[in-house]
């Protein structure tokens, strides 16, 4: 599975999106390797292998993006109270995905792959919690992060990537 590389020279929201486009497709390989289908495909080691690595880093470090970067500079600006009400409910969201993240991670280190049903259920929540979690992101304050002015979209931008020096 390809989860594909970050992108270099988009504007902050770009990155965001980007990154919303990485973690579903890792959603897609957790929700594969949760079926006999997949656990049985020759690429099923691949494909955890992959979602692992995601997991442990580049979600946790866009995780980092949305609190340290993006809401500080979202809480600033005269948003409705509904946008600020949902930067509180992403920030609680990111530990709620932390704690679905160990038996995920289990599951995806079983030798020959996820083993139904339990190992498959903690990847299929995984997968449901994320998916949730980014669909409403997108349908609440992510649309507001190009009323940051340039200069904090650029430093936000250079915050993004100084994590992932
Ligand atoms: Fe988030
Ligand atoms: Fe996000």
């Amino acid at each position: 599975m390809k989860i594909g590389p970050a992108p270099t020279s988009e504007g902050l929201s770009d990155l965001l999106r980007a990154c919303h486009s990485r973690i579903r497709r890792v959603c897609t390989g957790l929700r594969a390797l949760a079926t006999e289908a997949g656990r049985s495909d020759p690429r099923a080691a691949a494909t955890a292998l992959a979602c692992a690595r995601y997991l442990d880093t580049a979600l946790l470090l866009h995780a980092r993006d949305e609190d340290e970067s993006v809401a500080p500079r979202l809480r600033r600006l005269k948003l409705p109270e509904s946008v600020v009400s949902a930067l509180d409910h992403s920030a609680a969201g990111h530990a709620e995905i932390v704690a679905a993240l160990g038996p995920a991670r289990a599951a995806l280190a079983s030798p020959r792959g996820p083993n139904p049903p339990a190992e498959g259920a903690a990847l299929l929540a995984l997968a449901q919690l994320l998916e949730a979690h980014l669909a409403e992101e997108e349908a609440t304050w992510l649309p507001f992060v190009d009323r940051i002015d340039p200069a904090g979209q650029a430093a936000a931008v250079a915050e993004l990537r100084g994590r992932r020096r």
